[in-house]
């Protein structure tokens, strides 16, 4: 995988863009987020509302308040100052040049933990078609090489077949359940614990997609 990344940041890793990675549904890559996403991010979160909402976090204000146009420099303002600040690593994911869903690395922890969680919603229009599968192992790949983390936590809803599907096909190990685990959709919501430590992943995780032949590097 070709990883390009821009020196000068205090934070390991970050900022970067990750890719091109070829899976069925087009040519994957990584970038953070920009203040002129607003129309495309906003665009596709209030057409998608019925795909996203049961699986995100409880929040005040409408779906529309949220998700508009106006909603969005305040929440790239936020993201740009946790990245900067070494807590946050934010990617929009483009798919053949599209704005397809983001993917983000949170509560980056250091010390003797260098832990954090990993996060991910993708446009149904491109569901199925490897899309979140790809962007995660590059994710993570980025996180174990150039970012210092050890280990990447992702939580997730029983019933979320699709993201269970994702994490397993990574290789992420089931931990265990958390019950009543997080404010999802208007209630305390059950979730699975799946993780990774960098030495279950040595070879990478994209390469273990190329070499299942779910990947090719574009
Ligand atoms: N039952 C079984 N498997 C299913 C189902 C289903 N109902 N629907 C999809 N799948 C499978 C797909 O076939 C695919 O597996 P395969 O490659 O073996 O065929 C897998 O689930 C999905 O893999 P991708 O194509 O890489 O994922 P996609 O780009 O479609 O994105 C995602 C999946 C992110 C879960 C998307 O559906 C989405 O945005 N959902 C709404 C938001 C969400 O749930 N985000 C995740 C929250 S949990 C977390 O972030 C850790």
């Amino acid at each position: 995988m070709e990883i390009a990344e821009f020196g000068g940041g205090r934070h390991p890793g970050w900022p970067a863009r990750l890719g091109p990675l070829t899976v069925p549904a087009g040519v994957v890559e990584l970038r953070p987020p920009r203040l002129f996403d607003a129309g495309a991010w906003s665009r596709i979160r209030i057409r998608e509302r019925s795909h996203l909402e049961n699986w995100e976090p409880t929040a005040p204000g409408s779906w529309e308040e949220r998700n508009g146009v106006l909603a969005w420099p305040s929440q790239w303002s936020a993201l740009r100052g946790l990245a900067r600040r070494g807590q946050t690593l934010p990617f929009m994911i483009m798919v053949d040049g599209v704005l397809a869903g983001q993917v983000t690395v949170g509560n980056v922890l250091r010390g003797s933990l260098r832990s954090a969680w990993v996060g991910y919603w993708v446009d149904s229009e491109v569901n199925g078609g490897g899309v979140a599968t790809a962007a995660t192992a590059m994710v993570v790949d980025h996180c174990f090489r150039h970012a210092a983390l050890h280990r990447i936590e992702a939580t997730v809803r029983p019933e979320n077949t699709p993201s269970v599907r994702v994490l397993t096909k990574l290789g992420f190990r089931e931990e265990g359940l958390f019950r009543r685990y997080l404010d999802v959709a208007g209630g305390w919501r059950d979730h699975i614990c799946f993780a990774l430590t960098a030495e279950e992943a040595t070879e990478g995780l994209v390469d273990r997609l190329v070499q299942a032949g779910r990947a090719r590097h574009a």
